[in-house]
């Protein structure tokens, strides 16, 4: 079932919001604006429903949002190293947003921009579908990029992100999600108890600046290591700020949808897994999240949220031995990941 409205304006143009619900009463709320996710509301094990990610009340929220609550990153999602790459032999200049680094497409990425969107019904699911076209040398990116961005909620208790991009000149693309979860719902404070898996056995390493040095190097025997449920907070603090590091998904085949990740709350009995097509996830424990204010007048602090951001690897533009995240005129970028909700 799906209820339509206006969440506010923009620039004299409607931002609208679209209410998805499945029989099991799952909610998620999704607006134009960043196609972000602005609620997501699961039932915990005594079928009492919490929105378990973070975000505004309302619009003003979403336009002044340092954090990228809910959104969707890109052209280009996590570091890009020195804002530039090469792409045959030409160097493209990007804006540097983060110190001398470009993070999460810049200034204007597609969490600052309002996409047309489409609601759709079927018999078990319903969901929206965002489209966007970024143009030539926004935000240094070269190419027209044609952008759909599919969010389905089925009756099987689903939510899927579903990316699809087409360019006219040869570019980089690497898009995600950004939605920050609390299990306990999104005002509990810390997520140190919840238990979190990750299908990896290594990590891309980064420097000072959060870029990666182009080394990977195994989790095993360092607090990185989530190859088996373990409470988030069991080793956070052996590290400088939190957990904020690209995960290398074990795949058989690359593009197969396969688990990335399961995280389980025990106090509400929520759990969630992810699945997707991406070969990495950013696993990042709101590391920087300094006590701004949220919904119902909820205050976010340091590792009060996790994200667990599907993507190719950070800065994959200036490592040719990373996962390619060029795309070419003619071929179709796709990416698919599914959060399955239960309670155990
Ligand atoms: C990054 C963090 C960054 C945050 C911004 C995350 O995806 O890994 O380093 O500060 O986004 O909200």
């Amino acid at each position: 079932m799906i209820k339509k409205g206006i969440f506010g304006t923009i620039n004299d143009k409607e931002v609208e919001f679209f209410l998805l619900k499945n029989k099991s009463s799952i909610e998620a709320k999704i607006i134009s604006y960043g196609a972000a996710l602005v609620s997501l509301k699961t039932p915990d094990k005594n079928g009492k429903l919490a929105d378990i990610v973070l975000g505004y009340d309302g619009l003003e929220g979403y336009l002044n949002d340092t954090c990228y609550h809910g959104c969707t990153v890109g052209r280009v999602a996590n570091r890009i190293s020195n804002a530039k790459f090469m792409l045959d032999g030409k160097e493209y200049k990007l804006t540097a947003n983060n110190g001398s680094n470009h993070l999460h497409g810049g200034n204007i990425g597609f969490n600052r921009v309002l996409w047309e969107a489409r609601p759709f019904e079927e018999k078990d699911c319903c969901g929206v579908i965002f489209k966007y076209q970024s143009s030539d040398g926004q935000e240094g990116y070269p190419g027209n990029l044609d952008i759909t961005v599919t969010y389905t909620l089925t009756n099987d208790n689903e939510l899927k992100i579903d990316y699809n991009a087409v360019t006219d000149k040869k570019t980089v693309i690497n898009l995600t999600n950004h939605s920050y979860f609390n299990l306990a719902g999104h005002d509990s404070g810390d997520i140190y108890s919840h238990q979190i898996q990750i299908n990896s056995e290594s990590i891309t390493e980064t420097d000072a600046d959060l870029t990666p040095t182009g080394k990977i190097i195994p989790v095993k025997n360092t607090p990185y290591d989530f190859t088996k449920l373990k409470p988030m907070g069991r080793d956070i603090n052996k590290l400088d700020m939190g957990y904020d590091i690209n995960y290398i998904l074990k795949k058989s085949s690359p593009m197969e949808l396969s688990f990335a990740a399961k995280v389980c709350e025990s106090q509400s009995g929520r759990v969630m897994e992810i699945l997707t097509s991406e070969p990495a996830i950013q696993f990042y424990t709101g590391n920087f999240l300094n006590g701004s204010a949220g919904k119902n007048g909820a205050s976010y602090k340091k590792h009060n949220a996790f994200c667990l951001e599907t993507q190719h690897y950070p800065d994959s533009p200036n490592h040719p031995e990373f996962p390619s995240v060029v795309l070419n005129p003619g071929d179709v970028y796709r990416h698919l990941t599914v959060h399955k909700f239960s309670v155990k």
